[in-house]
């Protein structure tokens, strides 16, 4: 692991001894933020997806200010979360960089590598969506949403449970996770299906009977 050994001997530096909390309160604050926005962001996308449902004039309305809601949701909490969260885990390794060295360490690097690459995504797909050449549909958006659940799940079992991490009960827990995920996308789109077809028939109906 030359690489690694390169960066804890580059991150290592005399902090003061309160330091190291004051890392960990920023990164936990970091982390909530970036959170807060991925999860929102995605869930916008849907909306905007969806409102390409909608009749004119109303769709261009609604579809700018989904557009504007994103970017700025984007740019001034999702991203500003993200580089707190990763500057103070870098202040972290400072303190400790010791733990560079261990495998809970480079499970967790590679999940935060994971969602690096779905926040950069998520950058792409608001340019689509405001060209309008997005090719997902909102019930694939909703299956992207999940994404991020899972790698929460994981960071946070990681780091807690370091070199003691429950491998076969953790791997159960996202399975579990995972189908029940799926199982109320599923359900949903179907509700939604039914409900929107008694909507039409009872129109349909109170037209027939005026
Ligand atoms: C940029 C990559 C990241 C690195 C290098 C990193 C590293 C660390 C380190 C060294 C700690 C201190 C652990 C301790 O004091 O016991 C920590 C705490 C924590 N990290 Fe990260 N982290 C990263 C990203 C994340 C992400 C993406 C999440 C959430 C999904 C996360 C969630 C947490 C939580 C909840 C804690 C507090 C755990 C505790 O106090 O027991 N971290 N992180």
């Amino acid at each position: 692991m030359a690489p690694l050994s390169d960066l804890s001997i580059a991150l290592a530096f005399p902090w003061p001894p309160s330091a190291y909390l004051w890392f960990k309160s920023l990164h936990i604050v970091g982390v909530v933020v970036w959170f807060a926005g991925l999860f929102y962001l995605v869930r916008l996308f849907i909306y905007h997806r969806e409102a390409d449902d909608l009749a004119e004039p109303t769709r261009e309305a609604f579809r700018s200010q989904y557009a504007l809601m994103e970017r700025r949701l984007a740019n001034i909490i999702t991203t500003p979360g993200m580089a707190v969260a990763v500057a103070m885990a870098l202040g972290l390794l400072s303190v400790q960089p010791a733990w560079l060295h261990q495998g809970w360490m480079h499970a967790k690097l590679a999940v935060v590598a994971i969602l690096l690459l779905y926040h950069g995504f998520c950058y792409r797909l608001m340019g689509q969506l405001r060209e309008g050449t997005c090719r997902w549909s909102a019930k694939q958006l909703r299956a992207l949403n999940e994404l991020p659940t899972l790698l929460l799940v994981a960071a946070v079992l990681l780091v807690v449970f370091k070199n003691q991490f429950p491998t076969a009960w953790a791997t159960w827990f996202l399975v579990a996770l995972v189908v029940a995920m799926a199982a109320s996308i599923q359900f949903y789109a179907r509700w939604r299906r039914l409900r929107a077809e008694a909507l039409a028939l009872s129109s349909t109906t109170s037209r027939a009977s005026s």
